[in-house]
């Protein structure tokens, strides 16, 4: 078999049998197949697409590039959730620990920040102390003994996708259906738990640029976790505006402690629910997240999670020394907030690395003032920047004051959850 031959075949529409697509990939992780052959593959892939068929065969190969967590040590239904990625997304440190409170086992590997989106590894890492580092006995030990461990995925897992992601990430070839659900079901398949919560994003701010695009990615993802034996749910959520009211790692960990103490933004919180009580239905635990959330038991079983993995909130979170007002530049209704241009903003201000190399600030991001719907007046504060310099807050307040947009009229918040997909299919919100 020739790579040119597989590669000439994806060019032109032809469909891969599944050994073309191993073949492929082990030649590619051995280094037998140089980067100039895979990306040409990928971006045949991105125009011309996948069958169903070529997706499952991709995630089988890359689920077999690497090891796969055997939780059988752990009694009872264990409940993965992962995001497709998003700006001011801290639903993991909200829905799982409340899941997790009502007995629900959640085994959970994630991912740094990507781009404009954050990751949830770098804002456990804002708090003093704690570790995502969990070896394989440790992890599995949190999750029986706390019921939760949120930590990164190691080296083993899937190494396939490390390298074919960076590749992607460099060759315009990311936004590909079939690339992105073998991407992310790989590593869930590979992570070990019995079932998937899948929060599949779109809009500004998210990979997916709209929801019928969101609802084929889900659906492609469902099917794939499915066929390897997880039961999987995707719900299919809004990403135009950033969710909730920080975006940041430390501000977004403790909006999520305000959150689970019963005081969070109305659309964050109502997401989180969403995402416990799939996780409590996959697991067939009858306890409802709402009362977890209600009693505090959610907000004492994430605490615990932080404590178990070494942090130290008694120290308190980092805090970023220059605080800035973002200053509306009109008067009206606030009828959107450009999630990318504040992921952009918070990449600037060290939220996530524009290098692989960058470090980031865990106290730098933005608290938003004034939430979609809102009315505001020329001059008064849309946002407050947080950063280590009065020069790098002031860089990104022109940036922020275009991302808000002012309607003359009222503004209701949009709908957050516009779909759930599950094996039997898509069913919208109403
Ligand atoms: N997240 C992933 O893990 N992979 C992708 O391809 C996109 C988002």
């Amino acid at each position: 078999m020739q790579a040119l031959e597989v590669i000439s075949r994806k060019r032109d529409g032809g469909e891969h049998p599944a050994e073309e697509i191993e073949f492929l990939l082990n030649g590619y992780l051995r280094g037998l197949i140089p980067d100039y052959q895979m990306a040409a593959w990928l971006m045949a892939v991105c125009i011309r697409g996948m069958t169903r068929a070529e997706t499952l065969a991709l995630t089988q190969a890359m689920v077999k590039s690497g090891e796969v967590l055997d939780l059988s040590g752990i009694p009872g239904v264990k409940v993965d959730k992962h995001s497709t990625g998003g700006v001011g997304d801290k639903v993991t440190l909200i829905g799982p620990p409340l899941a997790a409170a009502c007995g629900v086992k959640v085994p959970k590997l994630s991912g740094r920040a990507l781009a404009h989106t954050g990751g949830t590894l770098d804002k456990l890492e804002s708090v003093p102390g704690l570790t995502v580092d969990l070896d394989p006995d440790r992890f599995i030990r949190q999750v029986r003994e706390v019921g939760i461990a949120v930590a990164a995925q190691s080296p083993q897992i899937v190494p396939a996708d490390k390298l074919l992601y960076a590749l992607r990430d460099v060759t315009a070839t990311v936004p590909s259906v079939p690339l992105i659900a073998s991407s992310v079901m790989s590593k869930k398949i590979a992570a070990g738990a019995d079932a998937i919560v899948l929060d599949v994003k779109f809009g500004r701010g998210a990979f997916m640029p709209d929801v019928a695009s969101a609802e084929d990615l889900a659906t492609e993802m469902v099917l794939l976790g499915e066929g390897a034996g997880r039961r999987t749910v995707a719900l299919v959520t809004a990403m135009d505006n950033p969710l909730g009211r920080t975006v940041g790692n430390a501000l977004e960990v403790q909006e999520a402690l305000d959150a689970l103490a019963g005081m969070g933004d109305e659309e964050l919180v109502q997401v989180a629910l969403v995402v416990a009580r799939e996780m409590c239905w996959l697991a067939e635990v009858e306890a409802d997240p709402g009362d977890a959330l209600r009693s505090g038991s959610g907000r004492n079983k994430f605490l615990q999670m932080l404590i178990a993995q070494g942090g130290k909130i008694e120290m308190g979170l980092p805090r970023a020394p220059v605080h800035i007002e973002v200053p509306s530049l009109g008067d009206g209704h606030v009828q959107s907030i450009d999630a990318l241009e504040v992921g952009l903003a918070g990449l600037e201000l060290g939220v996530g690395r524009k290098k692989k190399q960058d470090q980031v600030d865990p106290a730098a991001g933005i608290v938003i003032e004034a939430q979609v719907g809102d009315r505001v007046q020329l001059g008064q504060s849309l946002a407050v920047v947080h950063a280590r310099s009065e020069e790098l807050a002031r860089s990104v307040i022109p940036r922020l004051q275009n991302a808000w947009k002012l309607s003359a009229n009222e503004v209701k918040r949009p709908p957050h959850v516009l779909a759930r997909v599950d094996k039997d299919g898509v069913t919208r919100a109403d």
